[in-house]
């Protein structure tokens, strides 16, 4: 992880130099505690890699990057309450340290702290074009967010209705990460084009890797309750597969299960031996390192660089993640 020291290092020391307000706590403290509390950084780094890559120095990349990272945090906090989860990076969720009111409004003051950080680009920079990625991005996640939660209660839930509501919900804010960073460099079409591209691809793996994880991650790294999605009846990519593999009598059971959220500690460990039974954990690992490589060919189009070295690093590193 040596490549990406210096992007997570500049994009850390910016995080801690902005300027949250003592008071209220209670709007300002769970945003502090939600920032200062580790993730990977992942989307602010793909922004200054973008920006490299299409020939601008990253740090005019710095205030978007920063947008994304906070309007990120905004999605946890949020997502937390709407799936019910108590642990976020192994810590308590905002909702449960502090409340749901809380949680709710202290993300909306991050959103909108998120916009008001691209006032802070260089003029340069064609303003309206950035806003216009972020915002319909942010709109997407929201669908992509409303989709999952209709999804919970939905038996019939097909792959491909599952990878649009992935594309909204993860995929939206990784294409607008990597799109922010190319406009700011003032990339050609064809480049946006392949940004879009790459993070369509990291996004659908990178969800994929993230339901799969949520059934074999180790529970010391992961940060999160596993099996979570398991107990809140989500229709994740194995879920989903499960659901097409089994046997009608497997089926019947499984759909039984699936109508009495949260599960019971039994049914979940028999979730997930019909999982192993029906080959969905292999399969969605076989998929995620297929989209990882997808992503990974739309690189060529770029002009060798460090960045697009490091880029290719990324993607390679994200397909070994474990937490
Ligand atoms: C978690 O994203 C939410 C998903 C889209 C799966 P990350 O795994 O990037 O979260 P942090 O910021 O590193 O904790
Ligand atoms: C997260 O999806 C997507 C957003 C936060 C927008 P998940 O609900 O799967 O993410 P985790 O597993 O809680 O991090
Ligand atoms: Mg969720
Ligand atoms: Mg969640
Ligand atoms: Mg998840």
């Amino acid at each position: 992880m040596k490549f990406i020291t210096p992007y997570v290092t500049s994009i850390e020391n910016a995080l801690g130099s902005l300027d949250l307000p003592e008071s209220p706590r209670t709007l300002y403290d769970p945003q502090r505690y939600m920032l200062g509390n580790g993730g990977k950084r992942i989307r602010p780094v793909l922004t200054l890699m973008a920006c490299g890559m299409c020939g601008e120095k990253r740090r005019k990349a710095m205030p978007a990057a920063l947008a994304v990272e906070l309007l990120h945090n905004f999605t946890l906090m949020h997502d937390d309450i709407m799936d019910q989860a108590e642990s976020r990076r192994g810590k308590p969720a905002v909702h449960i340290k502090w409340d749901e009111s809380v949680a709710i409004l202290s993300g909306d003051s991050m959103h909108t702290r998120a916009l008001l950080l691209l006032n802070k680009l260089d003029t340069s920079v064609d303003y309206r074009q950035i806003n216009t990625i972020f915002l319909k991005g942010i709109n997407k996640v929201c669908e992509g967010q409303a989709l999952d939660m209709e999804f919970e209660t939905r038996e019939d839930v097909s792959l491909q209705e599952y990878m649009t509501m992935i594309g909204g919900k993860t995929g939206a804010l990784l294409e607008a990460s990597l799109q922010m960073g190319g406009v700011i460099a003032g990339c050609n079409s064809t480049q946006l084009h392949a940004l879009q591209q790459i993070g369509k691809n990291i996004g659908h793996a990178f969800q994929i890797q993230d339901d799969w994880l949520d059934v074999v991650a180790d529970p010391d790294k992961f940060g999160k309750r596993v099996a979570g999605d398991i107990y809140e009846c989500k229709k994740t990519y194995l879920m989903i597969l499960a659901l097409e593999r089994c046997n009608k009598d497997q089926k019947k059971w499984l759909k039984e299960c699936l109508r009495s959220k949260p599960l019971q500690d039994e049914d979940v460990q028999s979730v997930i031996s019909l999982y192993r039974e029906l080959d969905v954990i292999e399969d969605a690992r076989t998929k995620m390192a297929e989209l990882y490589d997808t992503a990974e060919q739309s690189l060529e189009i770029f002009g060798e660089s460090e960045d697009k070295r490091d880029l290719t690093q990324l993607i390679k590193t994200l397909k070994k993640r474990d937490h």
